[in-house]
């Protein structure tokens, strides 16, 4: 069985649009590969988040995918800090890595124009970390968005490399893990390209956003004067409030707005009264179970304990080979 592996930043909140895409792939993976999907809380450290927040930001991560859906007894579900392997393998992958190529990597330029004060060599490291993460537990398959398809291309390089260097096909290359034309992309309220956190503020609804909230940013939605003539192709921003109502309204609702869009009577008041109203039907047992996950520490712990049992019990077959290829013997 195919081995897929992903790691997930401590950082925000999930959004619908990570809902229907990360998420929905997660469950699906879950049920039929083996998979280890990990909370990255190493790599947070290269932008040194306040050590007050780094717990609390990786408990709401954990207890979102949770609430989500991800299922412990499925797939290893861990923190990536309670596998010190990955830090070990990491070291390693470092000594064969170098600076220049790590230097010409996006990110982090990127990085090094956001932050000029902080360019520290985690920054600089931090794709070597990602392919420790990747070829510890030798997956074969990362699911990963474009923004991180250079960090895998660097994973596939070292892992090569190693195997080259010690002459044994010791690490399987990992590829990308295409999901296919099913991907629905959720666009965001402010009337162009898809949801995202970055985006500014008001574009994302969150999973744990409450009526309220859902209600003022979707009565916000970016929308234009109305129709003049009927059945005309709808502005972007127009579609981007169907294509949502696709995936939380009732196909009644649906065409009922359609018609009115179609015959020119449509009030856009209404339709978003009604997409706030389907979005936070939709939200609310999620919003909830994510505040009950939250709320029970024992289960947060027994979840992590599991999780960190089974990754270790990989990850340390890993090094002990590792080790021995590298040439590290006991006395
Ligand atoms: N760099 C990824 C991101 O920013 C997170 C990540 C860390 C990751 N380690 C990984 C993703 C290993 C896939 C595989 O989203």
């Amino acid at each position: 069985m195919e081995t897929v592996l992903s790691g997930i930043r401590p950082t925000g909140n999930l959004h619908l649009g990570n809902y229907f895409g990360a998420v929905k792939n997660f469950l699906k993976m879950q049920e039929t590969h083996r998979c280890f999907f990990f909370i990255a809380d190493y790599h947070s450290l290269t932008t040194h988040p306040n050590p007050s927040d780094l717990h609390g930001n990786v408990k709401q991560v954990l207890a979102e995918y949770l609430a989500a859906g991800l299922d412990p007894e499925k797939a290893t579900l861990y923190v990536q800090s309670d596998l010190p392997e990955i830090a070990e393998l990491y070291l390693f992958l470092n000594m064969n890595a170098y600076v220049g190529e790590l230097e010409r990597v996006t990110t982090f330029k990127e990085k090094v124009r956001k932050q000029p004060d902080n360019v520290n060599a985690g920054l600089l490291t931090y794709p070597t970390l990602m392919a420790a993460d990747i070829i510890i537990h030798r997956a074969d398959k990362v699911p990963v968005g474009k923004d991180q398809e250079q960090h895998l291309e660097m994973a596939r390089t070292f892992a090569r490399r190693f195997n080259r260097m010690y002459k044994q096909e010791y690490f399987p290359i990992p590829n990308a893990f295409n999901f296919g034309e099913e991907l629905v992309k959720i666009p965001g309220l402010d009337g162009s390209g898809k949801m995202g956190k970055s985006e500014g503020e008001g574009n994302a609804v969150f999973l744990v956003d409450d009526a309220k909230t859902i209600r003022k940013k979707v009565m916000r939605a970016v929308t234009d004067s109305g129709p003049t003539e009927p059945n005309q192709p709808k502005p972007e921003a127009i579609q981007n409030l169907f294509t949502l109502m696709q995936v939380v309204s009732e196909p009644e609702i649906i065409s009922h707005f359609d018609e009115q869009y179609n015959t020119c009577a449509i009030r856009y008041g209404d339709l978003k009264k009604q997409l706030a109203e389907d979005i936070n039907t939709f939200v609310t047992p999620l919003r909830e179970r994510i505040l009950d996950i939250k709320a029970n520490d024992a289960y947060l712990s027994k979840v992590a304990r599991l999780g960190a049992e089974k990754a270790r019990e990989s990850a340390r077959q890993t090094i002990r080979e590792v080790r021995e290829i590298i040439g590290f013997r006991p006395f």
